[in-house]
């Protein structure tokens, strides 16, 4: 029987040795496997007599006992700490901070300039871009106001140190210039919006020394009065997300258009709360009108060949009429908790298919 003792040994050692689930596998087939040592005994046992197969049929089975119990418990131990390892890799500390809000907000100028391109966009303007600091002839001249007109006065213009040549540059009062500078640079059709910031100095209540503006222009040879009310009021009814908002045009005058209506949108005051739709009031939210013939001429265009429509509203006014902020002056006090209470979340992107607002 030493022969079983060696086998046994050797068995055993192979379970022990055996690091893996594959390593113990195989050791599994090599002892009790079909063609395993200790298998190869159990064959052996037919070639021996009665008597001595039933002492060594038992030491063998021992024996078989023995090494399947360690292949058992060698695996059991393997299975135990492969789980370990994966509890230690999946490991989560429940116990940290869930991932901080975005603290940033986007002001609410910006965001109402994003909605107005987004749903100005969809009609197939594009956004087209001047420089704060004007000259006379983008700012008033072009746009047919020359010297000395009393449009000039009425726009308290920011003007800067005069030049060698006599002239000054000056902080666009409008937006308007833009529409110039996109009729000199462009050949009709033009279809473009101007989001910006304009100046005048001026500052109360409800006038900021710097405050913003967008402008429309479309240009081509058949655009007219109609095109213009039904764009605004297509743009109203989007912006303010209410189903109907009665628009009326108001005639007006602005030296840069010919006829001019001022835009008003209704709303109601009931209860002392302002809503932007129907009602018996009536809120003013921009001029308009079809560009004047002298503005087309200043640009090279003929007024004989072509014509259009441009208006123009102020962003900070649209803004507080959508969100209910009451004091214009509150945009520019940098005041976080402000911000933090009328701004947006940064990635909540105003689009026209996922809602302005969501
Ligand atoms: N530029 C005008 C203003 O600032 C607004 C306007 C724009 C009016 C375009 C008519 C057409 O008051």
């Amino acid at each position: 029987m030493d022969e079983l003792d060696k086998i046994r040994a050797e068995a055993l050692a192979l379970v022990a040795q055996a690091a893996s689930l594959e390593a113990l596998e195989a050791a599994r087939v090599a002892t009790l496997g079909k063609k395993g040592s200790i298998s190869g005994l159990m064959a052996s046992l037919g070639k021996m007599s009665p008597e001595e197969r039933k002492t060594a049929g038992a030491a063998l089975n021992a024996v078989k006992d023995q090494v399947a119990e360690a292949i058992a418990a060698a695996k059991a131990g393997q299975e135990a700490k492969a789980l370990e390892e994966k509890l230690a890799r999946e490991r989560v500390d429940v116990t940290l901070p869930v991932r901080p809000e975005a603290s940033g907000r986007i002001h609410p100028i910006s965001q109402v300039m994003d909605e107005m391109i987004a749903i100005f966009a969809q009609m197939g303007f594009e956004v087209a871009e001047g420089p704060d600091i004007e000259d006379d002839f983008h700012n008033f001249t072009a746009l047919n106001i020359p010297a000395e007109h009393p449009a000039r006065q009425m726009h308290d213009t920011f003007y800067f140190g005069e030049k060698a040549d006599g002239t000054r540059h000056l902080l666009r009062t409008h937006t308007s210039p833009v529409q110039i500078r996109t009729m000199l640079a462009n050949k009709p059709p033009i279809r473009i919006i101007a989001p910006g910031r304009t100046y005048r100095c001026d500052s109360d209540m409800t006038h900021t020394p710097m405050f913003h503006q967008i402008e429309g222009l479309v240009i081509d040879k058949t655009t007219h009065m109609g095109h213009l009310k039904g764009c605004l009021m297509e743009f109203v009814t989007t912006f303010f997300e209410v189903d109907e908002v009665p628009v009326r045009f108001r005639p007006s005058f602005f030296p840069f258009t010919e006829p001019s209506a001022e835009v008003d949108i209704g709303c109601s005051r009931e209860g002392g709360e302002l809503k932007i739709g129907k009602g018996s009031g009536w809120l003013e939210i921009g001029g308009s009108g079809m560009v004047h013939p002298n503005v087309l001429r200043a640009c090279g265009l003929d007024p004989d060949e072509y014509q259009g429509f441009a208006f123009g509203m102020g962003v900070e006014r649209m803004a507080m009429l959508k969100y209910g902020i009451p004091d214009l002056r509150t945009f520019f006090d940098s005041d976080l908790r402000w911000l933090k209470h009328y701004g947006f979340v940064p990635l909540d992107v105003p689009t026209l298919s996922g809602g302005l607002t969501r």
